[in-house]
This record gives structure tokens, C-alpha cells and sequence, in this order.
């Protein structure tokens, strides 16, 4: 699992890159009122592969590192210590809801009739998905739940 944890902590710098490449194309689509091009097609499309790939990788964690034995074990203590919480309720849940949102974002992007509506859908479900990608990364700077911004095998 080693291995697993440094490819999850790894990729979450490829999900950041095409998350905000996707979100700069979003903001001069609408702004400029350009047309949909392949680029803009190109950067949503890898945002939402390497949330894919992390989604594999998270479960892959959550089932063999304890923490799903955690919840098994009862809500009561989990809940009640910050560190656990983070890991088993808040981070997991809110990364699906992101990886949930680029999912619907990519299909509404593709079903949107004009090139302006398509920047729009995606400023908006991959915005989104970014912020909620961002405040529920374990950060360093967080204190009960800091993790390294980099990881390699030791
Ligand atoms: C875009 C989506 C995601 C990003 C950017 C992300 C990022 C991260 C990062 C940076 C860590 C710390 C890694 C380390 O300690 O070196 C982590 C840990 C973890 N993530 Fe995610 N994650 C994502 C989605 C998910 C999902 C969907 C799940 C579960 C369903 C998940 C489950 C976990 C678990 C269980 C850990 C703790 C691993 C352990 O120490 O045993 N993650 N995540």
C-alpha cells in the first residue's frame, strides 16, 4: 500500500495542474466569448481521468488501510477524534462529491448547445470541483491532519 499512498499523493499535483488548466480555459472562454475548442475539450478530459485514477487509489486506501475497520468498529469514536474523521468521513466523502461533480460537469459540457454555454458549465462543475478538491487536500499547513507535499519510498 506503500506504493499506492505515494501514487495518490503524487497524482494529486496532475489533478491540481489539469484542474487549473481547465479552469483558466473556463474563465477566458466566458470572458472572451471564444469558441470550444479541443484544447478546452483536452484539459477537462485529464482533469477528469486523474480523478479517476485518484478515486481508485483512495479506495484502494480506504479498504486496506484500516479505515473502512474504523467505521466497522463504530461511528461513535471516529466522529469524535479529528484526525480518524478527516480521513474516513470528510476527505473521502467530499473528494467523490468533486470527482461526482467533474463527472456531471464533462457530460453537461458535451450536451451544452452553444460554445458559450459549454464555458460556462465548465467554469461552473469544474470550479467547483476544484474548490472542494483544494479545501479537503491534507495539507501540511493543517495541523491535526498535515501530510507531506511530497511522498517517496523510505
Ligand atoms: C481528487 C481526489 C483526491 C485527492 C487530490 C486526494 C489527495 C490525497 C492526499 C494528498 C493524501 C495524503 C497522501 C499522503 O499521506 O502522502 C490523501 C490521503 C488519503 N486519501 Fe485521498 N485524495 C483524493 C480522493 C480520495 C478518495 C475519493 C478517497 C476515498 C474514497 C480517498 C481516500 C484517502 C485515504 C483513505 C487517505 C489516507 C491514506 C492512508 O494514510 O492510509 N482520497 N488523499
Amino acid at each position: 500500500m506503500q506504493t499506492v499512498l505515494i501514487l495518490h499523493n503524487i497524482l494529486r499535483w496532475a489533478v491540481l495542474f489539469f484542474g487549473f488548466w481547465t479552469l483558466i480555459n473556463a474563465i477566458t472562454g466566458v470572458s472572451s466569448k471564444r469558441i470550444y475548442t479541443a484544447n478546452d475539450n483536452r484539459s477537462n478530459l485529464f482533469f477528469m481521468i486523474c480523478c479517476d485514477i485518484q478515486l481508485l487509489a483512495g479506495l484502494a486506501l480506504y479498504f486496506s488501510n484500516a479505515w473502512f475497520d474504523k467505521i466497522k468498529a463504530g461511528m461513535g469514536p471516529v466522529m469524535k477524534n479529528g484526525y480518524d474523521r478527516f480521513f474516513t468521513v470528510e476527505h473521502a466523502g467530499v473528494m467523490i462529491l468533486a470527482w461526482i461533480l467533474v463527472h456531471v460537469g464533462r457530460s453537461a459540457v458535451k450536451k451544452a448547445p452553444t460554445d458559450a454555454a459549454k464555458h460556462k458549465k465548465m467554469l461552473i462543475f469544474f470550479g467547483l470541483a476544484l474548490l472542494l478538491i483544494l479545501v479537503s487536500i491534507p495539507w501540511p499547513f493543517r495541523a491535526e491532519i498535515a501530510r507531506p507535499y511530497f511522498r517517496w519510498f523510505n
